[in-house]
């Protein structure tokens, strides 16, 4: 995309004017609030973004930094961390009871993090080129943190079911390999890998295993307790040794806030990095930022403390609910079908036959009635990411997704282009 250039102006402008040009920029801005767009937004409603707001700008001036000059980012940070390890299953002994972690900035982070402390521990055995091994459903953040960390990211085709292929993951694993990449749930297609027989895996290779769990981790322990889930994929699993969970996805928190856990303070341990190598002092930070916004912090914990147990696990029971309907909806119409069975509200779907339906044509027909859906390839399918305020939507996108298939006809498109991320 082309930007045009707003010059720094010569004299500053009234906030009013300030104001008025920020409303102006988001007019081209998706119009997410009638809960069309799925993906990229986790929407509770008006009340909640209001206090998401009211906590943002509490914080608007701290710096993240230095929590012995804001203890307050210190105490919320801990409680974030603690609330969401106990989630996924610290409290229980058989995570070996020393699940601890740190704050970051979103999911990217998380993996980033999780990769670098496993290529540190595989250097301290003395592996000086370490392999991270993952599903090619795992998300493209760890192909990130392999550039960025000099990591060989081996990746593994999944099964026709779109889950990780053990055996095939299995045969990956050399004496390289610092840890293998289990997804609960993945991000393409929603389903949850074998964690319990990807950590058994990793306990008998003596590696590491994180479960990628920044979509899940604030769903799955709800979907657990409502009787929809029965799958272990936290560290009750033996052989899980980290683990991540977004704060800003079913957490319902601001943009900026996610976790990443270790099963033990030796690996965290890891991520802490620390130098008197200069002349400004002593410094220690656990993230890549050094400077941190406080707000998304403050948001967070806001979420959390507004939505309780009790607000978490009936955002989820109306989210999965809704889901459900659009999946049996899709499953029901010859032309479409879900690929995998996605285990919560996250899920593609594409032509049965896709000679006899292009569903980027069809994609195209949603957007002109301002639906955004991202559109994946290997195979051509839609992708939702459905939340709570998707709920209210879901009965019109059923209706416009049915006639969207039908005016479409044979019709296809020559854009084959997918949009997940395309970040400035
Ligand atoms: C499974 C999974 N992992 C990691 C991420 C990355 O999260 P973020 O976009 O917050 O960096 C996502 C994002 O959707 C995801 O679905």
């Amino acid at each position: 995309m082309d930007f045009p250039s707003t010059p720094l102006p010569e004299k500053g402008l009234s906030r009013g004017e300030v104001l008025d040009q920020l409303r102006a920029l988001k007019a081209d801005d998706r119009q997410w609030e009638e809960g069309k767009v799925f993906g990229l937004i986790y929407d509770a409603g008006p009340e909640h973004h209001e206090l998401l707001r009211d906590a943002m700008a509490l914080f608007e001036a701290e710096n993240g930094l230095n929590v012995l000059a804001f203890p307050s980012i210190g105490q919320m940070s801990h409680d974030l961390v603690r609330i969401t390890a106990s989630l996924l299953g610290s409290d229980d002994p058989r995570s070996g009871g020393a699940v601890t972690g740190f704050l970051t900035s979103g999911g990217t982070e998380s993996l980033l993090q999780a990769s670098k402390v496993a290529r540190d521990h595989a250097r301290e055995r003395g592996i000086a080129n370490p392999t991270i091994v993952c599903a090619t459903s795992a998300h493209a953040a760890f192909t990130k943190a392999g550039e960025l960390f000099d990591i060989e990211i081996i990746r593994v085709p999944v099964g026709e079911d779109f889950r990780a292929d053990v055996d095939a993951m299995a045969a990956a694993i050399d004496d390289r390999t610092a840890m293998v990449v289990a997804s609960a749930i993945s991000y393409p297609q929603g389903v949850i890998d074998d964690v319990t027989a990807l950590g058994a895996l990793a306990q008998e290779r003596g590696i590491l295993c994180h479960v990628d769990s920044c979509m899940g981790g604030f769903f799955l322990p709800f979907l657990t307790e409502l009787g929809h889930c029965d799958v272990p994929f936290d560290f009750r699993v033996p052989g899980v040794t980290s683990m991540s969970a977004d704060l800003h996805k079913y957490g319902y928190a601001s943009k900026g806030a996610s976790v990443v856990l270790y099963s033990t303070a030796e690996l965290a341990r890891h991520q802490v990095f620390m130098t008197e190598d200069w002349l400004g002092g002593f410094y220690a930070s656990t993230t890549m930022a050094g400077t941190k916004p406080a707000g998304p912090i403050a948001a967070a914990w806001a979420s959390l403390m507004a939505l309780g147990h009790e607000g978490l696990l009936r955002l989820t029971a109306e989210t999965y609910a809704a889901a459900r309907q659009i999946i049996d909806a899709v499953n029901a119409n010859p032309l479409l079908e879900i690929r995998g069975e996605p285990a919560m509200a996250v899920f593609a779907f594409g032509a049965r036959d896709s000679a006899a339906l292009d569903i980027f044509a069809v994609s195209e027909v949603l957007a002109k009635s301002g639906w955004h859906l991202d559109r994946q390839r290997h195979p051509d399918s839609l992708h939702l990411t459905v939340h709570a305020g998707s709920v209210k939507a879901t009965p019109a996108f059923l209706a416009d997704l049915e006639e969207a298939v039908r005016t479409v006809g044979d019709r296809r498109t020559e854009d084959r282009s997918t949009t997940y991320a395309t970040g400035v």
